[in-house]
């Protein structure tokens, strides 16, 4: 934070903390109030006598707001005690909350980020160096199942766990294709794309929405039919923060097996890893669509006092029986070697926690378990696009490299192929589909505190990064919204105008082409730039 801004965002609070001393409530309106004063009368102005603002609003006078700021912070690099804080939390608990809270911070010229589960992983949704109030969906979080018509209406603030659950009482034949960890919520994870392991079969979790309702920069309620074809395009898989407040979804069950087949089994280096991912390259996008087939790799204790090495686990998840796949699997990767003992057959929804590695037998209920601190120790995420299959040598050489210099590091392959191919590349905003192998996601995580490992981890962190460019995708090196990484480019906040040449940075490797179309929209929507954030896209002429 530069000194202006800092000096700034230190007079906003305190002259906020002044003018709460002497009063007990935001009724005060003297032409002298600060524009946080004058945002809470607004906002109370905005609010119907059944759901006033003071239930709403936290500032740092609350004594909650710490624990309601860090209720949904998932990333410990940005909730230390020095990070930056926002000027107040509007938790909002009914729509005309999420109306008033853009309505009135755009006539106040204050910044606001949108917050559903806290999951960004560089804390976008909830920190910022600029002076920002939260809004908070996490109440918003109902699920509504409608099992005959093959549909449900969820809200941004619900959590995949929830909506997985939920689906789960009302069937054991229905599904929904998105992302592993039970706590992350479908306001961010949707609108950037999602993905889990039925992507092969089912694609993201924006191919399978068919509605959606937002409240727009001047506080107005669409849904598919008023918001458009264009703007209903950009807010699947484009960010929504840059258009709007996603309030809900409507998304499309898919039809699953009674049961499905779960394993994971492990090759240690020694055990001729770097072989069996070999393979893994050239098949685990062109197998049968019914079977998705991770590779984590994880650095543990060699047998060896002192050393370390990779361990790969390959974690399947097969739309069908046992009896099936290891012929299937006998027949095309032999050199995964799957034993029947290893395949577990369990109805899909016991399944979400078998991936999120609950034991077998734990009750569906944990899926519902939200924690209340943050869970996370420090990370950084960065993602990247394999086209053509590394060489069993060079793969030798990224397990040698991960073992000697990036021991805080895993990696997560997931491959592409099935219904991602067949979807065009501009179908969605999210361009990565045909003339993908796999996406990798890479995980650099510490628990200590400070700014010296704080540098140490981000630097183990890049230069494995560099290290992976003759591999991966280039011109430019593509990545996955939702691993989202400041390092590939962000714009200054601060600014009132974010040029669009400095979104190309980040723009194009999230989105290529979709980056245009992307601009076009938000120059339709939201032409002054009021939905703006340090990767989010600008309009054309401002
Ligand atoms: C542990 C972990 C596991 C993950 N696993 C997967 C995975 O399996 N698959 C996958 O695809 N991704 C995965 N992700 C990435 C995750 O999908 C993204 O971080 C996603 O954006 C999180 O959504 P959220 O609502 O929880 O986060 P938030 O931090 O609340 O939001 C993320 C972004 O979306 C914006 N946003 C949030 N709510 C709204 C709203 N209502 N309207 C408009 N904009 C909004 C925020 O402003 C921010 O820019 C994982 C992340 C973590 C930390
Ligand atoms: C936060 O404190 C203010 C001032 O005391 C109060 O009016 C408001 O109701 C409090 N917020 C909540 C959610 O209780
Ligand atoms: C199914 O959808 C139709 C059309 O939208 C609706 O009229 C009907 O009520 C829905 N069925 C249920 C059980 O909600
Ligand atoms: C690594 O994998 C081998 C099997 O390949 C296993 O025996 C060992 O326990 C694993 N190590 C860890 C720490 O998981
Ligand atoms: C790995 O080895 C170190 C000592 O070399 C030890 O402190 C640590 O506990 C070991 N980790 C595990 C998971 O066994
Ligand atoms: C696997 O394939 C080999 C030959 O390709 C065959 O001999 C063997 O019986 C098969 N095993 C199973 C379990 O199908
Ligand atoms: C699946 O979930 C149900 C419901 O919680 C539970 O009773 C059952 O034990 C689970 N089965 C397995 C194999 O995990
Ligand atoms: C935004 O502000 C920063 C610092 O104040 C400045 O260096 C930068 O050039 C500005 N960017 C644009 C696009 O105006
Ligand atoms: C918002 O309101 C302004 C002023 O009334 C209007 O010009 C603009 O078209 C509206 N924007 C949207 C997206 O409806």
């Amino acid at each position: 934070m530069d000194t202006i801004t800092k000096l700034s965002f230190l007079l906003s609070t305190l002259t906020f903390s002044l003018s709460v001393l002497g009063t007990t409530s935001y009724s005060s309106s003297s032409s002298s109030s600060s524009p946080l004063e004058n945002f809470f009368q607004c906002l109370s102005n905005h609010s119907p006598p059944s759901y006033p603002a003071s239930n709403a609003i936290y500032t740092p006078k609350n004594s909650s707001f710490l624990s309601i700021l860090h209720m949904h912070t998932y990333n410990n690099r940005f909730s230390s005690r020095t990070a930056p804080k926002p000027l107040a939390i509007v938790t909002s608990l009914h729509v005309s909350h999420v109306q008033g809270t853009i309505i009135c911070a755009k006539k106040y010229d204050l910044q606001i980020r949108i917050r559903s589960g806290g999951h960004d992983c560089e804390g976008l949704s909830y920190v910022s160096d600029v002076p920002f109030i939260i809004l908070d969906m996490f109440h918003h979080d109902s699920v509504d199942i409608d099992v005959e018509n093959g549909t449900a209406w969820v809200e941004a603030g619900a959590t995949l766990g929830k909506v997985y659950y939920y689906i789960a009482k009302k069937s054991q034949v229905h599904a929904f294709p998105a992302g592993v960890c039970p706590t992350v919520a479908t306001g961010g994870h949707f609108s950037g794309g999602g993905y889990g392991n039925l992507m092969r079969k089912f694609g993201l979790s924006v191919d399978n929405i068919i509605d959606a309702k937002i409240v727009d920069v001047n506080g107005s309620i669409l849904d598919r039919k008023s918001m458009g074809e264009d703007l209903f395009w950009a807010i699947r898989g484009g960010g929504g923060a840059s258009f709007g407040v996603i309030l809900k979804w409507k998304i499309k069950l898919v039809s699953v097996t009674p049961k499905v087949t779960v394993f994971k089994v492990q090759k240690s280096v020694e055990e001729g890893a770097a072989k069996v991912v070999y393979k893994w390259q050239q098949v685990a996008s062109e197998l049968d669509e019914n079977l998705f087939i991770r590779a984590t790799f994880d650095i543990v204790n060699g047998t060896q006092t002192g050393k370390k090495t990779v361990n790969v686990t390959f974690i399947g998840m097969f739309l069908g029986l046992t009896d099936k796949l290891l012929p299937y699997l006998n027949d095309s990767f032999s050199e995964l070697d799957l034993k029947k003992s290893d395949c577990i057959e369990i109805p899909w929804v016991n399944s979400t926690l078998y991936w999120y590695n609950y034991p077998i037998g734990t009750p569906i209920e944990a899926l519902l378990d939200v924690p209340k601190e943050p869970l996370y120790s420090n990370f950084k995420t960065m993602s990247d696009y394999v086209k053509k299959p590394i060489s069993e040598g060079d793969l030798g050489s990224i397990l040698e490299f991960m073992m000697i210099k990036s021991d805080r590091m895993r990696m997560e392959w997931n491959p592409y192929g099935g219904k991602m191919h067949k979807i065009s590349a501009s179908e969605t905003p999210f361009p990565h589909r045909k003339g993908n192998l796999f996406l990798i996601e890479y995980l650099t995580s510490w628990d200590e505190d400070g700014i010296e490992a704080k540098n140490l981890y981000l630097n183990m962190a890049k230069t494995f990064y560099d290290f992976m460019t003759p591999w991966v995708s280039n011109s430019p090196r593509k990545a996955f919204l939702n691993y989202r990484d400041l390092n590939i480019g962000a714009n200054y906040p601060s600014n009132a105008t974010t040029k669009v040449d400095i979104a190309r940075s980040y723009g194009i490797k999230y989105f290529q082409g979709n980056f245009h179309r992307l601009v076009h929209v938000k120059s339709k929507v939201d032409p002054h730039n009021f939905f703006r954030y340090e990767q989010s896209i600008p309009p054309l002429f401002h």
